[in-house]
């Protein structure tokens, strides 16, 4: 069985992965920890990430084992994996290892941008999961806090709307919901409201599985 899961940054989708992946005993892969990984790469050789090739190489020999650096977390990381995920050269080396993610046995959940458009178009369930930027915003300056790192709600809102035009705006693998996703708006939902509305979207598919 897999799980789809897409939505734009600080909707949701990650926290509801991972509950999800617990909830059924699967594999659970955050990729957009590859594009953070990949924008980290570069600025630690002090290449600039609009360098395709260089970013290219970078997603080709990038290693799980980084996937788990906390500067991954970071909020100017997230800003910078937009900027590289925009490259079709990075996309495409980034293909093979979540396709392979996706085929273990028994299934998996990944959560990302385009999850139910291009990586897994055959998933089983497909979410499309969204909120307010400002209900994001507030959310990730939250998440920020309870890290201990610095967070203006203002200038996180002002990113949240960059990043989603880039994110949705460029030509290759666009942030968009697949046709046959469920949307699920979590603007006024708690954690728990969201898990529950997936758990009754995702009901008739599992049935299928
Ligand atoms: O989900 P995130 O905020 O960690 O993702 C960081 C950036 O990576 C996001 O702004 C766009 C890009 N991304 C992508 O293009 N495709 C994915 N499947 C996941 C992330």
């Amino acid at each position: 069985m897999i799980l789809a899961i897409d939505g734009p940054a600080a909707s949701g989708k990650g926290t509801l992965a991972k509950r999800l992946a617990a909830h059924f005993g699967l594999p659970h892969l955050d990729t957009g920890l590859l594009y953070r990984g990949v924008a980290m790469a570069l600025l630690d050789r002090g290449d600039a990430l609009s360098d395709e090739a260089a970013a290219e190489r970078a997603a080709q020999v990038l290693a799980p084992a980084l996937l788990d650096d906390p500067r991954l977390r970071e909020r100017a990381m997230g800003e910078a994996a937009s900027v590289v995920a925009a490259q079709p050269r990075v996309r495409a080396a980034l293909i093979a290892f979540q396709r392979a993610f996706a085929a273990t046995p028994g299934g998996a959940v990944l959560d990302g941008r385009d999850i139910g458009t291009v990586i897994c178009p055959e998933a089983d369930v497909k979410l499309f999961v969204t909120a307010s930027p400002e209900v994001r915003a507030m959310r990730r300056a939250l998440e920020l806090r309870t890290r201990g790192q610095p967070a203006d709600e203002a200038e996180i809102l002002a990113d949240i709307r960059i990043r989603d035009a880039r994110d949705a705006g460029r030509a290759d693998a666009p942030l968009r919901a697949a046709p046959d996703a469920e949307l699920l708006d979590t603007s006024d939902l708690s954690i728990d409201e969201v898990f529950t509305k997936a758990l009754a979207l995702i009901a008739p598919a599992i049935r299928d599985c």
